[in-house]
């Protein structure tokens, strides 16, 4: 099989297993990329295998690289490693065991303490900071950092999922993790290497 048509093969095993017999829409432009995106899927299930050193960090980078609205950069992240601190976020999102049994557990924060402190310093006063469109835009740049880091874990071959129920208890989540006022976990991410 020539390279031409090897590609052209697994992008259509990608449409297939995405859209089904169908094979969904006719798209043009392919690369690894595309064939990346096309094949994600949430993971629950993971092997205890650590993730390679350095991985927090790539992920942090491709995270940063995400647009921010107005470069405000709102976003901030904790990834979670204490044992006894996963056993109380699983049993906030209704004893989602695996968050005690991923390797790496990140927590995405809408970080609004970060500017109030820099307006502080500056002694500039932020007129938009308690405005419930700031709050939003802030939720929004944390959803287009962690997807980046969602795009790049899946690229490196792990597994990821969401985990919305986070927002079970907000504020129990905040005080385990020790987030000032003004700062709100939207979501955390558990990043593994999926199990068979
Ligand atoms: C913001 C957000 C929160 C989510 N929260 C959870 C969650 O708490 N637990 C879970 O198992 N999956 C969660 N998911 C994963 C979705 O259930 C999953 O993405 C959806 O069912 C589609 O499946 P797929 O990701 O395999 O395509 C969440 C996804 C998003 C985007």
């Amino acid at each position: 099989m020539d390279s031409l048509t090897a590609a052209t093969s697994s992008q259509h095993q990608a449409l297939l297993r995405r859209y089904g017999a169908s094979g969904g829409p006719a798209v043009g432009p392919w690369n690894e990329v595309m064939a990346s995106l096309l094949d994600h899927r949430s993971v629950r299930g993971y092997k205890p295998d650590p993730v390679p050193p350095g991985t927090l960090e790539s992920l942090v980078a491709a995270a940063q690289s995400a647009a921010t609205s107005s470069n405000m950069q709102w976003t901030s992240v904790i990834a979670v490693s204490d044992p006894a601190k996963k056993k109380v976020l699983a049993e906030i999102a209704g004893n989602q065991k695996h968050i005690e049994q991923c390797p790496l557990y990140l927590c995405w924060v809408a970080d609004m303490t970060r500017n109030a402190l820099i307006s502080a310093e500056q002694k500039v006063e932020f007129e938009t900071m308690p405005w419930l469109e700031t709050f939003l835009v802030a939720c929004i740049d944390v959803a287009m950092a962690a997807q980046n880091a969602v795009v790049a874990a899946e690229s490196l071959g792990l597994g990821t999922v969401y985990i919305g129920a986070m927002r079970n208890d907000p504020e129990r989540v905040a005080r385990l993790l020790g987030l000032p006022k003004q700062s709100f976990v939207v979501f955390g991410l558990f990043v593994g290497y999926a199990a068979e």
